[in-house]
């Protein structure tokens, strides 16, 4: 049997005897940590831990010194799209040259431009572009992420997404979940007719992801221009009937009401909520549903951030997650997210890990799983370059103190 003694832990974040599922407005501030500690990992499973002056003092045990270092549960990426084809470098230099993202958009560009991209590119090509983004995130410290389809806009090429991301999770050690996102952009076969794209997706999409299992979750991007609520409580219905669970782009740019049909059909979480008004804050306690932020998104398109402290001094949960796509977020470094987090969205240090780890967990049904130090968990670790504290992590922003994922 394999078992491994972490020794002289600096800090051991994220410590929960008891497995709790997520924690809410003022639990969030409530960082567990133990100084000086020890972990003891038996076959990949947590299982047992405590301050060094406890350490078990025998020679049966793979030892690792981990002095000076921080270790935590992985990050819990609940919401990324890195299966994708190309990049936008064009959309983001058109940007800078003072277009806005709706605008490209309506140029055909946008989404529709790596929808492009991706159906001219083969499952093999398309499998080792994801790959190496998968790489990438496992390198900045992410050990549980969530993907999603929605760059095919066909029911060929949506398809081949799903399968490329099923693909990564039968290779990969990481924890992945997949979200079937067809309803992400109008494609311009269906311009005008968003009505009999859905229904293209209902009755040809969803029942070859039910026959080849391809997907935990749906999505839809509920936003003007894009769907409508009316669409998003049709698509959400039939896919109830398929198991899948919402997990729904709401409130991005404009309010139109997409958190009510969220929550009215059991949604796991509502993501972007860069708006966010008092009606859906009333709907959203005590729903189940968690509000996910994702604070790279706003910060690469100059656009407003969620109002982390008007949710969670509400009552409510949050977890952040890094939105890595070509087009809103080329970027899936789940610290940099964390530093975000607390520099312009005010979240103290103690919220923005609880946001990234125990609660970005239950933001992509890990929970049980992952996202805490809990007897019993999965051991999906990360352990820092020798550093002051965790707070280190959202302080010294833009530099990678990961040194490790252990999987
Ligand atoms: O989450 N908002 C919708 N979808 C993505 C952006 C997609 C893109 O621009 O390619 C997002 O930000
Ligand atoms: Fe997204």
């Amino acid at each position: 049997m394999m078992i491994i003694l972490y020794k002289n832990i600096k800090q051991l974040v994220q410590v929960r005897d008891e497995g709790i599922a997520y924690v809410q407005g003022q639990e969030m501030k409530d960082l567990p940590v133990i100084e000086n500690a020890w972990l003891l990992v038996k076959e990949g499973i947590i299982s047992d831990y405590g301050s060094m002056d406890t350490c078990p003092q025998n020679n049966l045990y793979e030892e690792i010194d981990c002095i000076g270092r921080v270790v935590m549960p992985a990050w819990c990426d609940s919401h990324t799209h890195i299966v994708y084809a190309g990049n936008r470098e064009g959309d983001f230099v058109d940007r800078i040259n003072g277009l806005s993202y709706e605008q490209i958009a309506e140029r055909g560009g946008g989404i529709l431009n790596s929808a492009k991209l991706l159906q001219n590119t083969s499952e093999e090509d398309l499998y080792e572009q994801s790959l190496s983004r998968l790489k990438e995130v496992m390198e900045l410290g992410t050990g549980a992420i969530e993907i999603k389809s929605g760059y095919g806009l066909t029911a060929e090429s949506e398809l081949k997404m799903l399968r490329v991301i099923k693909r990564l999770k039968e290779d990969y050690p990481i924890a992945i979940k997949s979200t079937f996102l067809g309803a992400h952009a109008i494609p311009e076969e269906y311009n005008g007719n968003a009505d009999a794209y859905i229904e293209m997706l209902i009755k040809e999409v969803l029942p070859q992801i039910a026959k080849e299992d391809l997907a935990d979750y749906i999505d839809i991007f509920c936003e003007k221009g894009y769907f409508s609520v009316a669409h998003t409580e049709k698509l959400l219905a039939a896919a109830q009937k398929y198991g899948l669970v919402p997990k729904i782009h709401v409130n991005q740019f404009n309010a139109i009401g997409g958190v009510a049909a969220a929550v009215k059909y059991k949604a796991l979480t509502v993501d972007h909520l860069e708006l966010i008004n008092d009606e859906d804050i009333e709907i959203l306690k005590n729903s189940g549903t968690m509000p996910v932020a994702l604070p790279t998104c706003s910060f690469f398109l100059s656009i407003p951030y969620t109002p982390a402290r008007k949710i969670i001094d509400a009552g409510l949960p949050l977890a952040l997650a890094t939105d890595y796509n070509p087009g809103s977020t080329p970027s899936g470094n789940m610290n940099l997210v964390v530093a975000t987090a607390c520099i312009k969205m005010k979240m103290t240090p103690e919220e923005a890990m609880n946001a990234a780890t125990l609660n970005g967990a239950y933001a992509m049904g890990v929970q049980k799983e992952l996202g805490s130090i809990t007897k019993g968990k999965k051991a999906h670790l990360m352990i820092t370059k020798p550093i002051h504290s965790y707070v280190t992590i959202a302080y010294s922003f833009g530099v990678n103190h990961i040194e490790s994922l252990m999987l």
